[in-house]
């Protein structure tokens, strides 16, 4: 089939590249002249595994080309992907402009049939907004469907995703849409992958749905991880205990610092607006939120309990992305959790195997902030190792080289990555988050739990 994809940022590009990979040939329109030159070089502007190769391959064979001439695009299918951005405004909506542009000019542009589909993440009843638009703007009187198609692509396995979806949902208003989507994600079909046919307002709920549930479950785990650090027991015994469940399912149940990226913060907080714009209440997702936004401050408090005074001194940062296997900082834990470092006047050594660039533009190096090449160089003489994301290569870290190089051997692991056994064994101070707090024989450590008891008993 002719594809037209509307947007080459992150959800756009995954999705024409994949399209195209399955054998369509896909037209994708970008205004960026910067993201279109690299992208007609055949470079992927973004870091997605696998995503180079593909987009490489496709152009190769004329499967996939870019434009930045909207006409262009409109006029080249009758199914047009919209993958334009939809941020959060300052008010915590999803700016909707991007989209209404793009309507607008649809509109203007379409000289036949067209299947408008929302892609991006969109609020509940945008379909009828795109829909006013195109009637106000179109020259003629000619027939159109607008459809939703939300994505669930994960970062660091945004291909993946796209090619081994665990369903596909589908918001149609015809017979006609339903045909088309029909025929083009039949080569999921084929294969047994679950096409969920619905209508435009359900398909626009499911995706805010889906990912503050899944901010839901994350923000649940943690709230357990907090009483089960006071009662010993290890969290990611209970998660695996929970987990086995099949209806409640083990992904989504890593304790840790909390959930960042440019998708769960912001669909949370639109989806509550969205809510409260129909006088609903969503509580439940505002204290999912206040659970999250609180993991940064009982990070700096576990840090403070084991350094003591901040003040002077040095410590390794290892990770600054929201997640492994990206480059994305956007809402990452760690801004908040250096920013209050800085301001509590630590020496900072950070590192990460891709963000670094990124994180550099939002936090330049100065007489307290270091950014280094390789995750040993940010731990010399260091007086403790923070883990803030759970990046594989820190897992397969060298211990013994880890004490080694550091001044003090204390850890404060924000992402679980180390079996506290291995490291008792290696004799490291090692807090992580829900795991009985495992030391070596350490004289500060135990004046503090009696300190900790005394105040216990004190308050019965
Ligand atoms: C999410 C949804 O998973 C995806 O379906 C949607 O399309 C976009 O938003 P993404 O933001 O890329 O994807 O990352 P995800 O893997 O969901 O992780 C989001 C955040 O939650 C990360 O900061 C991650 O560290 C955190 N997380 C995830 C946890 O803290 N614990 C977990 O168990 C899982």
């Amino acid at each position: 089939m002719k594809i037209t994809v509307i947007g080459a940022g992150y959800v756009g590009l995954v999705t024409a590249v994949c399209l195209a990979d399955i054998g369509n040939t896909v037209i994708c329109v970008e205004k960026s002249s910067a993201t279109l030159d690299e992208l007609n070089r055949g470079m992927s502007p973004i870091y997605e595994p696998s995503l180079q190769e593909m987009l490489q391959k496709n152009v190769d064979e004329e499967r996939l080309i870019f434009t930045h001439i909207m006409e262009e695009g409109i006029k080249f299918s009758d199914i047009l992907f919209v993958c334009v951005g939809t941020p959060e405004s300052k008010v915590g909506k999803a700016d909707m402009s991007q989209v209404e542009e793009v309507s607008r000019q649809i509109a203007e542009n379409m000289d036949s049939y067209k299947l408008i589909i929302e892609k991006s993440t969109v609020p509940v009843n945008t379909h009828k907004l795109i829909k006013r638009t195109i009637k106000r703007y179109a020259r003629k009187n000619l027939e159109f469907d607008i459809a939703s198609n939300p994505e669930f692509l994960r970062e660091g396995f945004a291909v993946h995703d796209f090619m081994n979806p665990d369903r596909i949902i589908v918001g149609v208003e015809s017979k006609r849409a339903e045909n088309q989507f029909r025929e083009l994600y039949k080569p999921f079909t084929d294969i047994g992958i679950n096409l969920i046919i619905t209508k435009n307002a359900a398909a626009e709920i499911i995706k805010y749905a889906s990912n503050s549930f899944l901010a839901i479950k994350i923000s649940y785990i943690n709230m357990l991880a907090d009483l089960c650090e006071r009662i010993n027991v290890d969290i990611n015994m209970v998660a695996d205990g929970i987990g086995a469940d099949k209806r409640i399912g083990r992904d989504f149940l890593n304790a840790g610092v909390g959930y960042g990226g440019s998708c769960l913060p912001k669909d949370i907080k639109a989806f509550i607006n969205i809510a409260e714009s129909y006088g609903v209440d969503f509580s439940l997702l505002k204290e999912t939120e206040k659970i999250n936004k609180n993991r940064i401050n009982q990070f700096l408090e576990k840090i403070e309990d084991n350094l003591w005074s901040i003040k002077d001194k040095k410590i390794a940062v290892w990770g600054l992305s929201f997640k492994p296997d990206t480059d994305d900082i956007r809402e990452t834990p760690s801004l908040d959790i250096i920013k209050r470092l800085v301001d509590a006047q630590a020496y900072l050594m950070l590192y990460d195997p891709k963000a670094t660039d990124n994180f550099k533009k939002l936090v330049p190096e100065n007489n307290q902030i270091k950014y280094l090449k390789d995750k040993y160089e940010a731990l010399i003489d260091a007086d403790a190792l923070l883990i803030i994301t759970e990046w594989k290569e820190f897992k397969e870290a060298n211990l013994d080289r880890v004490k080694e190089l550091m001044n003090i051997p204390l850890i404060i692991d924000g992402r679980n990555i180390f079996d506290p056994e291995v490291i008792k064994n290696k004799e490291f101070d090692y807090y992580s988050i829900g795991r009985d707090p495992v030391k070596s024989d350490n004289e500060e450590y135990f004046e503090y739990i009696i300190k900790k008891e005394d105040s216990n008993i004190e308050n019965i």
